[in-house]
């Protein structure tokens, strides 16, 4: 049966009667890690991956939600109060507040949703979550007057007042804007954007997916961003976006080491995500995965939000004559996204399969990437 199937069969049989679809997908990232934050750029994508959910308004003012992977049901109210307790309910609980907060309406509804996008490899299932509902109730109760952008700033809002990460918003930008065979490079200082037709032509993403999540209790993404909020205001800038490394090298004796080295990896993969996109348009596709190896090196020693098994990834990619390697995502575990050429994909996958489970004792997950449309009526 396919999802969708599963889903109108639930939610037939638990609200007796028939709502509208929607989605909203997983995505990508071509390159431009942790620049979100910093007022820089990212080039992502969304997937063939989704969130897909059922949904009606049911005349009360009360959400009625059943997750059919999770095997869950959930009610809970629309007031700040009656933030529910489940970490997937509080993604679709805080979307409804985060719309109420802006002025928007939300009633009570009904709704049943499930997804295919793997959970922990850094593919962003939560954004989609949150891009999914944001979506699916403007349409619902605010005729589609809230602008898009509005929409992935709802997902991002929800993340920072109702689960604890004060993220970016490149996940529920790309999950909300995909477009089918186009990447986006956004601007994430203004706003702007544009998309890039992404079909390479003797070439191949794949992701490789470790399969491990090092959760990691001091929330170590947070810390990430506290470091570059520093130094931006060490430096007298807005963001690390208008921060230069010889600025940065100016003021080395007043930061951190540590601080230092995590500015250092944000002020330069600002240029990458600008040189990656150059070299799209060019086809020069040696450029992009040279570039793919710095971000990892990058992300790896001076952001430190790598780990054994992704190091490990990226050296078998690199060994296999790959042309781009890199963990992908906001980092401690989860997919490493590969450039290969046509005719190395299957060498390629034979071979990381079989290094990583005779180091780890399990077989990387992996997944060919189908960029595709984001949010939608389906
Ligand atoms: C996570 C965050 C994003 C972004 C990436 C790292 O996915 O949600 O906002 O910061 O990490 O690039």
């Amino acid at each position: 049966m396919t999802m969708e199937a599963k889903i109108k069969k639930e939610f037939e049989k638990r609200f007796g009667s028939e709502g509208t679809i929607y989605a909203s997908s997983g995505r990508i990232n071509l390159i431009g890690e942790h620049t979100d934050y910093n007022g820089g750029f990212v080039f992502p994508g969304a997937i063939d991956k989704c969130i897909m959910a059922e949904i009606k308004p049911n005349g009360t003012d009360k959400v009625r939600v059943f997750s059919i992977d999770i095997d869950e049901y959930v009610e809970f109210g629309l007031k700040e109060e009656d933030a529910p307790k489940q970490q997937w309910a509080r993604y679709i609980f805080g979307v409804c507040r985060e719309i109420i907060k802006r002025g928007g309406k939300v009633e009570g509804f009904d709704a049943v949703f499930a997804g295919n996008i793997p959970l922990g490899a850094g593919l962003s299932s939560s954004a989609a979550l949150e891009s999914c509902f944001a979506f699916a109730l403007n349409d619902l109760f605010n005729d589609g007057k809230i602008e898009k952008f509005e929409l992935a700033r709802i997902g991002q809002s929800t993340e920072h007042n109702y689960c604890g990460v004060n993220c970016g918003i490149m996940d529920q930008f790309a999950s909300v804007f995909g477009k089918k065979n186009n990447l986006m490079r956004l601007d994430c200082r203004s706003g702007e954007f544009e998309y890039f037709p992404f079909e390479p032509k003797g070439y191949q993403l794949v992701l490789v997916d470790s399969a491990v999540k090092h959760e990691l209790v001091d929330s170590p993404y947070n810390k990430r961003r506290e470091s570059c909020e520093r130094v931006a205001r060490r430096l007298g800038v807005e963001t690390l976006r208008d921060a230069t490394m010889e600025m940065l090298d100016a003021a080395k004796s007043d930061i951190s080491e540590e601080d230092y080295m995590r500015a250092r990896y944000v002020i330069g993969e600002k240029q990458r995500v600008l040189d990656v996109c150059d070299a799209l348009v060019r086809g020069d596709y040696e450029t992009v995965g040279e570039r793919m190896y710095q971000t990892h090196e990058g992300l790896s020693k001076d952001y430190e939000v790598s780990c054994e098994e992704l190091d490990f990834l990226n050296d078998v990619a690199r060994e296999c004559g790959v042309t781009g390697s890199r963990i992908m995502g906001g980092g401690f575990g989860g997919c490493t996204i590969n450039l290969v050429k046509d005719e190395l994909h299957d060498k390629f996958i034979e071979t990381v399969k079989a290094r990583f489970a005779e180091k780890y004792g399990h077989e990387p997950k992996i997944y060919d990437v189908v960029i595709s449309d984001g949010a939608r009526k389906c």
